[in-house]
């Protein structure tokens, strides 16, 4: 017998991601999902759809009885809360792939699936194709995920690719990632670690039931690194990439943030190019388990929609198990991190801030230094990145106090030749 829920989808969006899914959609009968109808913003707009498909109106979806889920792929992050708030409260179930909107309004939303007992899914809101929500909100249903290390974003990733192994240059990196549909409208969003830092929040939440707003969780982006850093990294043999990591400190609590980090050329996470993404997670037993897949584009998109939607069939809903059934763990800044720092002029670097200074290159034509400093020096001051100062996580960044009390006593005698 077939007990699965047939879908009458109503649909918000035909951009990248709303015309991927139609796209799909229609090669996927077996599903038994169709959409009766999609909610545009332009009625002018030529679309490859039958016109009768279209509305502007989203009370036609929103009031539809027949339409029992709601999927909203929009841009703009006041209306998606409301089309999602509002589908909820009218008794049906929502897939979203706005990651600006869910991170933000998160814990608003968690009451509402409570409430109304409806399921929202968002899969497609954090690496796209990557199945990363689903794994850590079910796979991963135990206290023994040990971290979690991502390329979330793939414009920035693409962007790092084209500028640092094709020699393009920033503008016309992100120009093409914004020809590709990979980008934000707001390109910002992407460059400056919103988007990655949005991202995190969700993936904070089902790794660990940590919830917090973006603009609690420390991030930036990849706007300072220049090609003098890319060539220390390349010394080094690292690669540079924008890395969204959280990890279980030895206190319990967690330590995450949205960083540009080195990453070691032969790792999981240097063999991430363009707008692909890839998740590191490390886990008590598993040891490392390494997930990778397109992070952004039409296609990858709709599809981690599609397999929302094919969850619904079977009234499938997040548990939210690390935030409810078990102890949900608490956010961190009290760690240290080993960091490299290029800037101008010695005079914006505050080196009594940091517990030891490893590195200090004074007679490079763009000056830096490696050094250990306090996480919460970062999270409450900026010259990090200000006054063309760039900052990169090391590999191992976190440092836990015992092994900074030993790091500190041998760079004492460094310190002093400085
Ligand atoms: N702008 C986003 C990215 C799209 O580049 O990753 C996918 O979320």
């Amino acid at each position: 017998m077939d007990t699965h829920k047939k879908l009458t989808i109503g649909l918000f969006g035909f951009g990248v991601v709303g015309e991927g899914l139609y796209k799909v959609l229609l090669q996927t009968p077996s599903l038994k999902a169709t959409i009766k109808k999609v909610c545009i913003k332009d009625a002018g707009k030529k679309r490859e759809a039958p016109a009768s498909l279209f509305t502007t109106d989203k009370w036609e979806l929103l009031n539809d009885p027949e339409i029992n889920v709601i999927v909203e792929v929009i841009n703009e992050t006041d209306a998606a809360l409301e089309i999602v708030t509002t589908a909820l409260k009218n008794g049906k179930d929502v897939v979203s792939a706005s990651k600006k909107m869910l991170a933000e309004n998160l814990e608003l939303l968690l009451h509402l699936q409570k409430e109304t007992g409806r399921s929202l899914l968002y899969e497609a809101a954090a690496c796209a194709s990557i199945p990363v929500i689903r794994n850590l909100e079910e796979y991963y249903d135990n206290d023994l995920l040990h971290s979690l290390r991502g390329i979330v974003n793939g414009s920035t990733n693409f962007i790092l690719t084209k500028m640092f192994e094709e020699n393009l240059g920033f503008k016309e990196a992100l120009l093409l990632a914004q020809q590709l549909g990979f980008a934000e409208s707001d390109p910002k969003l992407d460059v400056e670690g919103i988007d990655a830092v949005n991202k995190m929040s969700l993936l904070l939440m089902h790794a660990y039931g940590i919830l917090k707003h973006p603009s609690q969780i420390a991030f930036t982006g990849i706007q300072q690194i220049n090609a003098s850093d890319a060539a220390v990294a390349k010394e080094k043999r690292f690669d540079i990439k924008l890395v969204a990591q959280a990890k279980k400190l030895l206190n319990g609590k967690v330590a995450g943030f949205v960083m540009p980090q080195f990453v070691r050329q032969d790792g999981h996470l240097s063999f991430v190019k363009n707008e692909y993404n890839g998740v590191v997670l490390e886990s008590s037993f598993a040891d490392k388990q390494f997930f990778y897949g397109k992070g952004a584009g039409s296609f990858p998109t709709a599809s981690a929609v599609l397999s929302d939607l094919s969850a619904l069939r079977y009234q499938y809903q997040y548990e939210y198990k690390k935030r409810f059934h078990h102890q949900a763990a608490e956010l961190s800044n009290d760690f240290y991190v080993r960091a490299y720092i290029s800037f101008d002029d010695w005079s914006y670097i505050p080196r009594d801030k940091f517990m030891a200074i490893e590195e200090w290159h004074a007679e490079a034509e763009r000056k830096y230094l490696v050094g250990i400093v306090h996480f919460s020096e970062l999270r409450e001051n900026s010259w990090w990145k200000e006054n063309n100062t760039s900052l990169i996580l090391y590999p191992e960044a976190i440092i836990e106090d015992l092994e900074v009390r030993k790091i500190k006593k041998l760079s004492l005698e460094l310190a002093g030749l400085i």
